[in-house]
C-alpha cells in the first residue's frame, strides 16, 4: 500500500530530496512551499524521474499564515484520507535570504529579524503540524522537524539557531502526547548541506572549504544524506525511536 507523505519545503533542497526518496518508493507525496512555479517544476522533475509513482500534489502556501494553513488543511483533507509521514522541512535563515537593507537599523531591525526567523522556522512547522495532527495515521504515523547544527552552537546572529532550538521542546511535548497513539515525533539537525537554496551560491570557495574542514570526514552533507535518515526514521523499523534529535553533520558539532 502507498504511503501518504506531506513535505513542507518539498520544492527545493532537503525537502525535494525527501520527496524523491518517497516517490521512489511509490508514496503519494504532497509538497508545500510559497512559490507555485518552483513546486510545479519540482513535481514535474519527480514525475519524470519516477514515472510509476503517484502524481505529486503541489500546494502553494505561506506556512507562517494561520489563514493560509487553514485553507491548506481543507485541501489536504479532501485529497488525503490519512497521513503516514509529515516532514516539516520548510525554513531558512532570513538574513541569508533577504539583503540587510530589508531590515531597519537598531532595535526595530533586531525585533524584525528575530520575529521573521521565528515565523519561518518555528511557527511554520507548528501551524502545519497542528493543522494536520487529526489526519496522522494511528498507530504508525511519523512526524519530523528540521532543526540545525545552529540550535547547538549558534549561527552568528542568534535568531536562526534560537528559532530552530524552539522546535526541540515542541518535538518532545508532541512525542509525549502522541506516544500512546503509536505516532513517533523526531527532529533532524543537519550541519552544512550543499545543493540547497539555503546557502545557494553565497559561499565563497574559502567558506566552503572551511565548512568541509569542520567535519570529521572532510565532506559536505548532501540532501540525500538527510533524506536517507528521514526514510529510516519514518519507517516501521524505527517504531521505538521518538522524542530524539538526530544530528547529521559529519561530526562537525563535536569539532576537531
Ligand atoms: N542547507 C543547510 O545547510 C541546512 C542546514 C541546517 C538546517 N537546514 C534546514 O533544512 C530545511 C530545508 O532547507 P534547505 O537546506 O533544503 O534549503 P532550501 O532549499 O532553501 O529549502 C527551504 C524550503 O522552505 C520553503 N519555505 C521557506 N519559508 C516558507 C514558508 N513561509 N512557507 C512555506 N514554505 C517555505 C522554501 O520554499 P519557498 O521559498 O518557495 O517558500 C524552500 O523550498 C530548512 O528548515 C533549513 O533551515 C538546512
Amino acid at each position: 500500500m502507498s504511503k501518504h507523505v506531506v513535505i513542507s519545503g518539498g520544492g527545493t533542497g532537503i525537502g525535494l530530496a525527501c520527496a524523491k526518496y518517497f516517490a521512489a518508493r511509490n508514496a503519494r507525496v504532497a509538497i508545500i512551499g510559497r512559490r507555485e512555479q518552483v513546486l510545479r517544476d519540482a513535481a514535474s522533475a519527480i514525475e519524470h524521474e519516477f514515472p510509476d509513482a503517484p502524481k505529486v500534489l503541489p500546494f502553494a502556501t505561506d506556512l507562517t499564515s494561520a489563514e493560509q494553513v487553514e485553507a491548506l488543511r481543507g485541501e489536504i483533507d479532501e485529497r488525503f484520507e490519512y497521513i503516514d509521514v509529515l516532514i516539516n522541512a520548510a525554513g531558512g535563515h532570513v538574513q541569508r535570504r533577504f539583503p540587510s537593507s530589508t531590515y531597519a537599523d537598531g532595535l526595530a531591525g533586531i525585533a524584525r529579524r528575530w520575529t521573521d526567523n521565528f515565523a519561518m522556522n518555528t511557527l511554520s512547522a507548528v501551524l502545519l503540524t497542528e493543522a494536520l495532527l487529526p489526519k496522522m495515521r494511528t498507530p504508525g504515523g511519523r512526524i519530523l522537524f528540521m532543526s540545525s547544527i545552529a540550535a547547538y552552537r549558534g549561527s552568528g546572529a542568534g535568531c536562526y539557531g534560537a528559532a530552530k532550538a524552539a522546535l526541540h521542546p515542541y518535538c518532545f511535548d508532541l512525542a509525549k502526547t502522541l506516544g500512546a497513539k503509536g505516532i513517533t515525533v523526531n527532529t533532524i539537525a543537519p550541519g552544512y548541506i550543499a545543493d540547497t537554496e539555503f546557502f545557494g551560491s553565497a559561499l565563497s570557495e574559502d567558506q566552503y572549504q572551511a565548512k568541509l574542514a569542520e567535519t570529521l570526514n572532510n565532506r559536505a552533507g548532501l540532501p540525500s544524506d538527510v533524506a536517507n535518515a528521514v526514510g529510516w526514521l519514518t519507517s516501521a523499523e524505527a517504531v521505538h525511536i521518538t522524542a530524539q534529535i538526530v544530528q547529521i553533520n559529519g561530526g562537525a558539532e563535536r569539532g576537531r
